[in-house]
């Protein structure tokens, strides 16, 4: 199949969480399919952060876009199947997302040239794959202002939500800029009254099949809980939803390939992970005291990833049991505060990094005994399932793609969101911690499947169920 894949984040070039492994991982993977071998482009925008771009083609040298009143001109470089849309005025920025006043107009724009980057190549592609609010007006565009054209009559949408919780929310002012004005109909009404428009709602509306990451957020959405809301019009269009749980690319994540930690290792023989332990350890300025656990977090500090539940609860656990904690994470202050006041009350035992940066990432998910995730709610989540890969015990909120990953036999996962509930998990692991059942959840963890091979089919059954004719 032909498949167009657009996102704003695709790792290496850019990223600020799990949409940028996935965006890159993905497509891969579909690439190299088995069965089909798929014809997968991928377009995002050129950032000023983008690096290795040596060699890049361009394509497309200059392409002027109309959006109603608003001209953007555009032109696009390709680099291993990676269509960059380059367009300093609006990517030419320091950060991937902004709060600037024409954030719509970049996301909008990006929709635009991805689309209008198939008719200047000739590509026609089978599926139009959207993801996230950024790229969600794109099955509209494609009912109304790329209709007219004979090389998109075959393809249909789908529209992936990794994070309901960012739903691209603006003033109905911004609609000219979204260049579907003569399409306003087509938005939610009620909302257009009320003055605004809602750029996820949009595609859910309009998309032939919505995916989201993980069967257990699948269900969560449709509730008024967790659907932010647009559970209502989840529930509506329930039988073109699907829950496919992410995958993780074992080229990048695995204990005995991985070129970023100093030791490799695999379940039979662990000592490298020791040695992984130290090194971490040593480049946090932290002491290696045999027998005591190491807990590891790796995160955007952000409200959805629950670490309130934690200002109560670890300066308990840090003052009463032998463990160790090395947080690696950027995001709002009340959390950055809290991290950074836990490691100068506990110097000998807490170490936090306020930074993003890979290559500590996979030192602390190599290095770390267990690895903490409290998340209020988690459509999917990467890093458990990078810790399960490398014998880190997870200990996580039993809540959307954590629930689908962790159990009993491989981690640590709390019913409720109180700190009752990661206080009995926290006490649970520290108990095990040393003892054969420890050895044999981490057996578990590092058997378990979760690379993309084991996932590509259900997506290619979606693409199939979508697409006419195949
Ligand atoms: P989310 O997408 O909600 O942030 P995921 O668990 O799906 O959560 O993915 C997070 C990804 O971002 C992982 O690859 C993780 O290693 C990475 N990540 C998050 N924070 C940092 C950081 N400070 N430094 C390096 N990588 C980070
Ligand atoms: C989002 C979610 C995360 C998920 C990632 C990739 O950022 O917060 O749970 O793993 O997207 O789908």
């Amino acid at each position: 199949m032909k498949v167009l894949f657009v996102s704003s984040e695709v790792a290496p070039f850019a990223k600020t969480g799990g949409l940028g492994d996935v965006a890159a991982a993905l497509p891969k993977a579909l690439r190299s399919s088995v069965a089909a071998g798929h014809d997968v482009r991928v377009v995002m925008p050129l950032y000023s952060r983008v690096k290795g771009l040596e060699g890049a083609t361009p394509v497309v040298r200059e392409m002027v876009l109309s959006l109603g009143e608003t001209r953007v001109v555009v032109s696009v470089l390709e680099k291993d199947g990676v269509y960059f849309v380059r367009c300093p005025g609006l990517y030419g920025r320091p950060g991937i997302y902004t709060t600037d006043h024409d954030e719509h107009l970049r996301f909008a724009v990006l929709s635009w040239a991805a689309l209008a980057l198939c008719q200047r190549i000739g590509f026609a592609p089978d599926i139009v794959h959207a993801n996230d609010w950024q790229t969600s007006l794109m099955p509209l565009l494609l009912r109304t202002m790329f209709a007219w054209d004979r090389l998109f009559a075959q393809t249909r949408t789908v529209l992936t939500i990794h994070n309901i919780g960012h739903q691209g929310t603006f003033g109905a002012g911004a609609l000219g800029d979204t260049g579907l004005a003569g399409a306003a109909h087509h938005f939610h009404q009620d909302q257009l009254r009320e003055g605004r428009i809602n750029f996820l709602l949009t595609g859910l509306l309009y998309a032939n099949a919505i995916t989201t990451v993980s069967p257990t957020y699948a269900r969560e959405i449709q509730t008024p809980e967790h659907g932010a809301s647009l559970d209502g019009f989840l529930r509506d269009r329930r039988d073109v939803l699907f829950g496919v749980l992410n995958g993780i690319d074992e080229d990048e994540w695995s204990p005995d390939r991985d070129a970023k930690i100093p030791h490799r290792y695999s379940l039979d023989d662990l000592s490298g992970k020791d040695l992984c332990k130290r090194a971490l350890l040593a480049s946090a300025n932290l002491p290696y005291v045999d027998g005591v656990p190491l807990i590891g977090v790796v995160s955007r500090l952000a409200w959805q990833k629950g670490f309130d539940l934690c200002f109560g609860v670890l300066p308990r656990v840090l003052s009463r049991a032998r463990v160790q904690l090395v947080v690696l994470g950027t995001g709002e202050p009340q959390y950055e505060d809290f991290f950074a006041a836990l490691a100068r009350r506990f110097p000998r035992q807490v170490a936090y990094l306020s930074a993003f940066s890979e290559p500590v990432a996979h030192l602390i998910e190599a290095g770390s005994d267990m690895f903490l995730m409290p998340s209020r709610y988690e459509p999917c989540g990467l890093n458990q399932m990078y810790s399960l890969r490398y014998g880190t015990v997870p200990i996580v909120h039993r809540t959307g793609g954590l629930a689908d990953t962790v159990n009993a036999h491989n981690g640590f996962a709390f019913e409720h969101f109180d700190e009752q509930g990661l206080m009995w998990a926290l006490r649970r692991a520290l108990s095990l911690f040393g003892t054969t059942e420890w050895k044999r959840l981490q057996r578990n963890g590092m058997e378990g499947r979760f690379a993309w091979t084991e996932r590509v089919t259900a997506y290619e059954q979606i693409y199939r169920l979508v697409a006419p004719g195949r």
